[in-house]
This record gives C-alpha cells, structure tokens and sequence, in this order.
C-alpha cells in the first residue's frame, strides 16, 4: 500500500516508518517538525535503505493537505501528528484543540474528497480517564479524559465514528496505546523530548546519562505493591507492529471503525521500571521520592484481548528490553538527534 504517515518524523511515527517499509509498503511523510527533528529522516532513510519523500507542512492548513492529495494517491493514512504533553494541554488548551482537531479536520477531508478510505489514528489509554479497577477494555463506556490534551482524543474518536457511519464505505482504526517506550535495537532512532521530559521513561533515561540530576518518584503511598503506580509500559518496536496489523486488517474488515488496546496487558511500577533501567545501565540511578503528581492513577494497563485476536498480533518486548533499548539510544545519542 502507498502509506501518509502524519507525524512520520516523531517518536511513534518514525519506529513505525521504519516496519512499514520492511512489511513491503510505500511511505510518505507529512511532518511540521513541531516536535521532532529534520535529522531523523536520514537515520530512517539509512535504517529501511530507501529514500523517503518528506512534505514539510502543517496539517491544520487545509490547502496544503488538499494539494499533497491532489497531487499523489495514497491507499491509506496513518495519523500521528499532534500535540501530546497532558501538563502543557492545561496551559496552551487552544493550541491542542486547534491542533490535534485540525489536522484531523483536514485529513478527514482531503480524504473524502480524494477517495482514501483507510485510516489508523492514534488515540490513548487517557481515553479511560478515571475508570477505577484495569484491565480496561474497548468496550468501556463513555470514554472520557482529564485533560484538554485527553478530550482532543476523546473527541476525535467521537467525530471518526461520526464520519464513517456518514461514509461506510471508510476503515477507520482506532489505536489506545498505554505507555510506549524503548527504542529501535540499532540505537539509531528513539525518543527525543524538547525540554525536561514530561514522562517516565525518557526523564530515567537523562538521568542515566548525567542530563538531570535525579529522578523524583512521584508518590509512594498508593495502593499499589510498592507504593507507586502501576502502568503499562509496552516497547515503541511492538506499537510499531501493531500498526502495520491494523492497517492489514482494515484491509479486510467490514465494520467502518474498529477500536484496539495496545498493551501487553501488564503493569510496572515506578520503583519497578527504574530498577529495570538500572539493570540495563549497570548501576544504581538517583532518585527521590517527591509528592503525587495531580491526575495521576494509581494503576492503569490494557486488556489486549481483542487487539491480540483480531490483528494476531501480540507483544514481545520484555520490561528489560525497553530499558535495554532506550539506553543504548540515549547513551549513543546523548543529547538526542542534535549531535
Ligand atoms: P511526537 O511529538 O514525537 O510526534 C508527533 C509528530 O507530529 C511530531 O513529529 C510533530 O512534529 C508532528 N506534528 C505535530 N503537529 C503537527 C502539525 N500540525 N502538522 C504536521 N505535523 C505535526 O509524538 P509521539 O509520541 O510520536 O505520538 C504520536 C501520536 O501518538 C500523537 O498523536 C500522540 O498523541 C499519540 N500518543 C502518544 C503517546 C506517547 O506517550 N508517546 C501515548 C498515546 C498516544
Ligand atoms: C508514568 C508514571 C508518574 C515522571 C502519559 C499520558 C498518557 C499517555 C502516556 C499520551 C506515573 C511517574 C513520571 C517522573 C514519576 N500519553 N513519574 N516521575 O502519566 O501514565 O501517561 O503518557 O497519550 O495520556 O498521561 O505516563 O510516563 O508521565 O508517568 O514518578 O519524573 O511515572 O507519576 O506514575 P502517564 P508518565
């Protein structure tokens, strides 16, 4: 299929280029660089050894989506782009509902008027707001979200089950990853936050290579085994295989809007999570415990179950592998692709 990837320089979209390309497909990058940079398209380009067209835009400016459609077929599009930081969400809120809604607003359109019918969009485990006991399943209703960030999400799967039941001949595939970190194996591509990282993982990571001084666990006194929270954390090389499964079977589905968990149905702590890394740097990682972070949940993972039976995809990556991959990234990449 010749693949849109929006969002095909960022974090998610760049592992997942690379799968699609190896799954045999066509790749065509739209990416603002809003949150990513330039630089990645080489280390793409030298990991998949094809050359790989890049539109530099932004998506909320229709004109621009409109001619890159009337300009080039594709089969299908794979949704990424947008703003994801929850804190900053509650500070720039237009900027993420403008964002996140508007690009949308224009692939949605740019398809519909070019005759594009599949679409995989991201959506999140944020979608399951303050649901109580997990595993969560798709099934759950009504999603909600905490945050203006969570309620783009939240509305944008609204407006996609919209759109298709107006237009049934389109396969929307709806994707809630819950926590992805890690990196691709070579070390060549990874996580490259701007700034202090809002997340776990990357924030371990800097610390690991002498970025930030120490990590500050946020609370241990929830109900929890050891005290701090439990979350999902599934390898950025498995969400990446789960996108080329949907994409496969949006191929071959008759409904016009499947929603899949993507999870492994398994939940780390923050004390579980940062002993791992420590395994996988060789030593002992600062650290102080610091209060809970508002909006935080005490435990949060996926039921997969359906992802696994209807895409027969399943994950693979171990809590050691993500650490293990996501250090040889920073360690190689200090200071992420500005080297
Ligand atoms: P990312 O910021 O690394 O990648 C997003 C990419 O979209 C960036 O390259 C950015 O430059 C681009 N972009 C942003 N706005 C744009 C616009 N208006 N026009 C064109 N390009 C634009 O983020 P990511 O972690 O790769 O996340 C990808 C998607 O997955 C996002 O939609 C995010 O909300 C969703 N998601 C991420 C996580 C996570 O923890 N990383 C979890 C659940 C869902
Ligand atoms: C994980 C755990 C923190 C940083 C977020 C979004 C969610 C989705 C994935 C986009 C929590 C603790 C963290 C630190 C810490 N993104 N922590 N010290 O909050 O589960 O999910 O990313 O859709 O929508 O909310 O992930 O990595 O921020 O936190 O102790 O410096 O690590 O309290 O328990 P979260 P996270």
């Amino acid at each position: 299929m010749r693949v849109l990837v929006s969002g095909g320089a960022g974090y998610i979209g760049s592992h997942t280029v690379v799968q699609l390309v190896a799954a045999g497909h066509d790749v065509v990058i739209v990416d603002s660089f809003a949150n990513s940079k330039p630089a990645v398209i080489g280390r793409l380009e030298a990991l998949t050894g094809r050359h790989l067209p890049v539109h530099a835009f932004d998506l909320t400016d229709y004109d621009k989506t409109e001619r890159l459609f009337a300009d080039e077929p594709f089969d299908a599009v794979i949704h990424f782009a947008g703003l994801k930081a929850v804190g900053e969400s509650a500070q720039i809120p237009l900027d993420y509902y403008e964002n996140n809604l508007g690009t949308s607003f224009s692939l949605l359109r740019a398809m519909q008027r070019h005759g594009v019918r599949m679409l995989v969009f991201s959506s999140s485990a944020t979608v399951y707001g303050e649901r109580g006991a997990p595993p969560y399943r798709e099934d759950f209703e009504p999603i909600e979200a905490t945050s203006p960030y969570g309620r783009t999400k939240v509305m944008i799967e609204h407006i996609l089950g919209d759109v298709a039941a107006a237009n049934p001949a389109l396969r929307i595939g709806i994707l809630r990853y819950f926590n992805p970190v890690g990196a691709h194996p070579s070390g060549t591509i990874g996580e490259d936050p701007q700034g202090i990282p809002n997340n776990l993982m990357p924030f371990i990571a800097q610390v690991a290579v002498g970025r930030r001084e120490r990590l500050v666990v946020f609370g241990d006194d929830y109900p929890t085994a050891d005290g701090t929270c439990e979350r999902d954390y599934i390898h950025v090389e498995d969400l990446a295989a789960g996108h080329v499964a949907a994409l496969n079977r949006l191929a071959q589905v008759e409904a016009p809007v499947s929603v899949w968990n993507l999870g492994t149905g398994q939940g780390t702590s923050v004390f579980g999570m940062l002993h791992a890394f420590e395994r996988a740097v060789g030593h002992e990682l600062p650290h102080v415990v610091g209060p809970r972070r508002a909006g935080d949940q005490p435990r949060s993972w996926a039921d997969p179950a359906k992802a696994n039976a209807e895409l027969g995809w399943r994950t693979e990556k171990t809590i050691d592998d993500m650490c293990a991959d996501t250090w040889r990234w920073q360690s190689r990449n200090p200071t992420g692709y500005e080297d």
